[in-house]
């Protein structure tokens, strides 16, 4: 088979690499440009082809006879690249249009949670700036803001005081800082406790959960510094037990497919449930309609079967004879990225020390190859993933070999897994 993988980033490297491995692929295209780096096979191909609308997207597809198209990051799925690809008869893993408005808009997804009986925080949702205020006024810090549209992970404020939340409202309503995403708000119940993801196969009617991961989201070891798209993840989370996870299937999965069913969306693709565990139990802080970047890169070396054979078992409706299990080890995964982030990218610095590394896999994110060398070409560089007979083995193996790694501003946490 032909596959094409959308999306340029570390989980699109880490999608590719653990595709080729499938007996039945024949070719992986990706527009990770060094996809290939951890590849035996020959079957990774980079693919420099603008495929940036869905009518592009089809053109490769017809013009190469791909027979599957992968969609990795959000933005293709909410701009309907699913149903387009459907349209014309190419088989797709991805969410349609409305199934990833879970994603897309953060109110469509707190009322489709309460429709549901999802457990989320209480919420009101306000496209008038001065209500949203007044409302404001009411409440005590910390207070959670979050744009309803897509906002490249930044569009979520935890407001520790009244004034902090105003500012936040000003900027996202009237300045306009994420653009549209951010002329209606979502103000929410702030939940204490341990945030998990748990990422779930579907196939329409039945899904497949993935050993659950946690994802560290702020810059700085310690939770400090601002949120980021994520610094480093570990998997499995022991903290989550057998019967959260019950709870989780019960409570989120069950219901999010009965829910997505009723609502007449054939959901066939990734669905990620962001919880908190905590005081008030486990609720839902947010839908993903991909999988996770960088929890992709920590979970897929975990699965012991064939990734390809379990995207078809999505495609063709019959995930539920599929057996999915995890190896009996532990991931981490490590981002390194540019001095700036995540304020702006890191571009044409060297990177030394990639051919020094063993035992480890390095999947590229922000990164460019030229003339034989790797240079820096994004604000996540590289994930750095190491398995191990535990969290303690794992994260000693990932440190050591990442300090074989260097580019000019080399940044990352000390303390991802660190319980
Ligand atoms: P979201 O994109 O909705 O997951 O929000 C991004 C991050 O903000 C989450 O990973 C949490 O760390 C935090 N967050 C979101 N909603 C809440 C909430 N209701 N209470 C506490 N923290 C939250
Ligand atoms: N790492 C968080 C996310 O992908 O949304």
């Amino acid at each position: 088979m032909k596959i094409l993988v959308i999306g340029t980033a570390g989980r699109e490297h880490a999608l590719a690499w653990k595709l080729a491995q499938s007996p039945k692929a024949t070719l992986v295209y990706t527009s990770v440009m060094a996809a290939a780096s951890l590849e035996q096979g020959g079957k990774i191909k980079f693919n420099p082809a603008d495929i940036s609308t869905n009518d592009k997207v089809i053109a490769f597809c017809q013009a190469e006879a791909i027979d599957l198209v992968v969609i990795g990051p959000e933005a293709p799925l909410a701009a309907g690249l699913a149903d387009a690809l459907r349209q014309v008869g190419i088989k797709v893993f991805g969410a349609v249009k409305a199934g990833a408005m879970l994603e897309s808009s953060k109110e469509y997804s707190k009322k489709f949670m309460d429709k549901y009986f999802i457990p989320t925080a209480a919420y009101k949702s306000f496209t008038d700036a001065d209500e949203a205020l007044k409302y404001i006024e009411t409440l005590t810090p910390p207070i959670v803001i979050k744009a309803d549209g897509l906002a490249a992970g930044k569009g979520v404020n935890i407001c520790l005081s009244k004034e902090n939340a105003a500012k936040t409202i000003n900027d996202f309503m009237v300045e306009g800082v994420f653009g549209g995403s951010g002329s209606k708000v979502v103000v929410e119940e702030f939940l204490e406790g341990r945030e998990a993801s748990i990422i779930a196969f579907i196939d329409g009617d039945t899904y497949k959960t993935m050993p659950v991961s946690r994802d560290h989201k702020r810059l700085l070891d310690g939770d400090l510094g601002p949120n980021t798209g994520g610094m480093g993840v570990y998997s499995p989370v022991l903290d989550i037990t057998e019967e959260d996870i019950d709870f989780i299937r019960e409570h989120v999965f069950d219901k999010a497919i009965k829910g997505l069913k009723a609502e007449g969306v054939d959901y066939c693709g990734i669905l990620y449930a962001g919880i908190m565990k905590g005081p008030k139990g486990i609720n839902v802080l947010e839908f993903n309609a991909r999988s996770g970047d960088p929890e992709t890169q920590a979970i897929l070396p975990l699965l012991e079967q064939d990734l390809l054979e379990l995207i078809l078992a999505c495609v063709n409706k019959n995930l539920k004879d599929f057996a999915l299990s995890a190896i009996n080890k532990t991931s981490v995964c490590i981002t390194l990225a540019g001095r700036d982030y995540p304020v702006s990218g890191s571009k044409g610095l060297e990177i030394t020390g990639l051919d020094k590394v063993q035992d480890v896999l390095v999947f590229h994110a922000g990164t460019k190859l030229e003339n034989g060398k790797t240079y820096t070409n994004g604000g996540r560089v590289l994930s750095v993933v190491a398995l191990g007979e535990n969290l303690a083995d794992a994260r000693q193996k990932a440190y050591a070999e990442i300090a074989k790694i260097n580019f000019d501003g080399m940044q990352y946490r000390r303390d991802i897994g660190e319980e």
